[in-house]
């Protein structure tokens, strides 16, 4: 049986790639390294967590020696390794929390990797997740490509950007086998409430202003996170090594086109008055460093492994809205306690 590490497991797009593991591969015994900060949550993956190919493991990917330990004990096979700060509004207050977990984590893991292999790569693999926000920003036109040179803009960016670089640095000075995906925006199930599409819509259950940073003519690509956990098995499995690619939804909204569309859509659900939600839009201060726009050109990840997105975006919109809404328990618990802090500060000043 095959060992295989996925870390961060319990936060938004690892609980994804986790039910997918599990449930898909039972020749596989699926370990789960997450330390639950903030953003990780075991009942994203309740479902599954009794299945006998899955174990949970609580553990901080920054602690050198416990992460050697695990290594040297389960002697994996292969990592995809999700577990980051991933929100740019907290890199701007706290950037070393991110270069902690994002790099030295990253760093950790690699370490760990080459020693346990020990240049004995043999159908072994390191999968690290990655964002397009390494590549900074786009004007009006163009897309990303593997060969856009970074330019990281924000500290979480600047953080993947870095990771990134140690992972293929890896893979050149010790040969690791190594396989990055750079992915555009997720929206989905189990998306923490600090991000646009779920905040927003936890925001319009209760009512609360919907505050779109500057005049809201920010371009993001917007991709179903299930979509996302496909492409990561295919990458997994069919990637070459050594090899970058990008993951994208074919699917630029403007910001305030997004929450135009959002708050059209919940007045249906909620059957409220049309026009409704859209009271709630506010437009407070921009965030610093924003990145105007950013889009993918997933070509590479169609023609080289036949991936493309599965549901179009309205499909997609409908069912994390349905999800939101029919999990209204996990959004209590998810923004009691800590997240009221982290609101107040964020969005206080605005
Ligand atoms: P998330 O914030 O929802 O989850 C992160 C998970 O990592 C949480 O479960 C958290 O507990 C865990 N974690 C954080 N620090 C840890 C540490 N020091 N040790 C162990 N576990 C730790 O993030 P996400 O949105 O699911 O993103 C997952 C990965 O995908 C990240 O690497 C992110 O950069 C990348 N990514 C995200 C998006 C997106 O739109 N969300 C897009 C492209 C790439
Ligand atoms: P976000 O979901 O934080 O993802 P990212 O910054 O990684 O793209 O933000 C998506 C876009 O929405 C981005 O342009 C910032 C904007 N935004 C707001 O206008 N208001 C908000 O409260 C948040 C969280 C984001």
């Amino acid at each position: 049986m095959k060992k295989i590490l996925i870390t961060g497991g319990a936060g938004f797009i690892g609980s994804h790639v986790i039910r997918r593991f599990v449930s898909k591969y039972p020749a596989y015994h699926i370990y789960n390294l997450d330390a639950l900060t903030y953003a990780g949550n075991l009942e994203n993956i309740a479902d599954i967590e009794h299945l006998p190919n899955y174990t949970f493991v609580k553990g901080d990917i920054t602690d050198a020696d416990f992460i050697h330990q695990l290594f040297e004990k389960e002697q994996f096979d292969g990592i995809i390794h999700l577990a980051a700060e991933s929100h740019v509004d907290r890199s701007i207050t706290d950037p070393l929390a991110f270069v902690k977990t994002n790099v030295i984590g990253t760093m950790n893991l690699l370490n760990a990797s080459r020693d346990c292999w020990k240049n004995d790569y043999q159908d072994k693999r390191f999968y690290h997740i990655s964002t397009d926000e390494v590549y900074g920003a786009l004007g009006d036109t163009g897309l990303f490509t593997e060969t856009t040179p970074y330019s990281p803009n924000s500290p979480y960016s600047a953080s993947k950007a870095a990771s990134d670089h140690f992972v293929r640095a890896y893979g050149e000075t010790y040969g690791l086998p190594y396989v990055i995906t750079n992915c555009s925006n997720n929206y989905g199930p189990n998306h923490f409430p600090e991000k646009l599409i779920p905040l927003f819509i936890h925001n319009i259950i209760h009512q609360k202003p919907l505050p779109v940073y500057g005049d809201g003519n920010y371009t993001r690509d917007w991709l179903f996170v299930i979509d996302h956990a496909i492409a990561i098995d295919l990458v997994f499995h069919e990637g070459k090594n050594h090899e970058t690619y990008n993951i994208g939804g074919f699917n630029e909204w403007k910001n305030i086109d997004l929450v135009r569309l959002l708050c059209q859509k919940m007045d249906e659900k909620l059957n409220r008055p049309k026009g409704t939600s859209e009271q709630l839009i506010t437009f407070v201060k921009d965030r610093p460093g924003h990145d105007l726009r950013y889009a993918i050109d997933a070509t590479k990840m169609n023609k080289e492994l036949g991936w493309k997105p599965s549901v179009t975006f309205e499909e997609g919109l409908s069912l994390t809205i349905d999800w939101y809404l029919t999990h209204q328990e996990w959004l209590t618990h998810v923004t009691s306690g800590a997240y009221q802090q982290y609101y107040q500060k964020q969005y206080a000043e605005k």
